[in-house]
């Protein structure tokens, strides 16, 4: 998927802009604080439903305002789409999801916008509890899916009300529950653990060849009192029944895929509790890698990318490597040097400053690169 434009209307910073990005990569280049992860917020609000960097809408309406807009025009393998997003800070519906011109009734109906965001948070992947990766396999899934997210719904609101009886220490009407919590835990759960069965394959991969040696083995395993159940549904069932006086004890569901996680290793041990920072880096890194391809397999085609200050972090070799790796895609790259971009051939530089963006004329970005024009 790529994006031929891009509309903003008050979010963070910005009043207004309209931008269209060329095929290849897009450099955006400007100081801290200048809105250049904002622009890649908005993106990626028009293709998840959601940042990725905060769970509370209302923070990306301009301050002093009172609704904000993004808008993409993007073209797929099927055809042209617009899509957009409207935050509202005191209406009734506090996001509206436009599809194609049409209100969406629903946020699923942006999914399948395929877009994969590298940035310096990714690292909490590795280093952080269970939910980052549950959220990173959530949010895979669901763009891979669309059947993914409703599911994945569904088990959540039936988790959710199951938790208030189990508060309400109401034992009678459990059972009821169960068999709906057990019906929605299953698709949720096998398509985890095909996921990641693929996952754990494209990434060694990529960890091999960005971390550039043989001998640092590193795996992604699914981890669930599930992984291995082949009736998913019953075992489940069974699971819950196990647990009742633990669940009626601590008021809350204690068995199931809300509780999953994916076990990182490097050479057999959990890269949390014995990587270097550098080899916790590169693990973030091939799990992105790895859900890109998992994106591009499914679709057909490779999905959008944010490339959010992520090569600055990484070693000339490493930083070649990955746009080495990606380089067949559309991309959005942001940097606050100019340096940082090259080897990146991009197809276009921005700058950006305190709510505007600009094209830097050729010769001014020869000039910063030290070439002559
Ligand atoms: N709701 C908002 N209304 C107005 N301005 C906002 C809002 N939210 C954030 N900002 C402004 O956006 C700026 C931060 O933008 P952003 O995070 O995109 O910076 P950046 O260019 O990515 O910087 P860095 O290089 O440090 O990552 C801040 O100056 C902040 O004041
Ligand atoms: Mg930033």
């Amino acid at each position: 998927m790529r994006i031929t434009a891009l509309r903003l209307r008050d979010f963070r910073g910005y009043g207004q802009v309209l931008l269209a990005p060329p095929e290849g990569v897009t450099v955006l280049v400007g100081e801290n604080g200048a809105g250049k992860t904002n622009l890649l917020e908005a993106v990626h609000l028009c293709c998840l439903g959601r940042s990725h960097r905060t769970s509370n809408d209302k923070e990306m309406i301009r301050q002093g305002q009172e609704t904000a807009a993004v808008q993409l025009t993007v073209e797929r393998r099927d055809g042209r789409h617009e899509v957009g997003v409207r935050l509202y800070e005191n209406a009734r519906r506090r996001k509206v999801v436009y599809v194609n011109g049409k209100t969406a009734s629903r946020l699923g109906e942006l999914m399948g916008h395929a877009t994969v965001i590298f940035s310096p948070e990714d690292l909490a992947l590795v280093k952080e509890g269970p939910q980052a990766r549950r959220r990173f396999l959530d949010m895979l899934l669901s763009q891979e899916q669309r059947a993914y997210f409703y599911a994945l719904q569904t088990y959540m609101t039936a988790l959710k009300q199951r938790n208030a009886l189990l508060k309400q220490g109401d034992a009678r009407s459990l059972p009821a529950w169960d068999e709906q919590l057990a019906a929605a835990a299953a698709p949720v759960v096998r398509l985890r653990r095909t996921a990641c069965e693929q996952l754990h394959k494209w990434a060694a991969t990529h960890y091999r060849y960005i971390g550039g040696r043989e001998e640092e083995v590193f795996a992604l395993r699914y981890q669930s009192a599930l992984a291995q159940s082949e009736h998913v549904e019953q075992d489940m069932l069974a699971g819950l029944r196990a647990c009742r006086e633990e669940e009626l004890r601590r008021q809350t569901t204690c068995f199931g895929p809300h509780r999953d996680d994916i076990d990182l290793t490097l050479c057999g041990t959990p890269i949390k509790a014995f990587g270097s920072q550098g080899q916790m880096r590169t693990a973030a890194l091939s799990m992105k890698l790895a859900a890109f391809d998992l994106l591009e397999a499914s679709q057909g085609e490779p999905p959008l990318l944010l490339l959010d200050d992520v090569l600055s972090e990484l070693d000339p070799d490493r930083r070649r490597r990955l746009i080495a790796r990606i380089g067949r895609a559309q991309a959005l790259l942001t940097c606050t040097d100019q340096a940082d971009f090259i080897g990146a051939r991009p197809a276009c530089v921005l700058r950006v400053e305190n709510g505007s963006i600009r094209e830097t004329g050729a010769e001014e970005h020869a000039a910063e690169k030290g070439e002559t024009p």
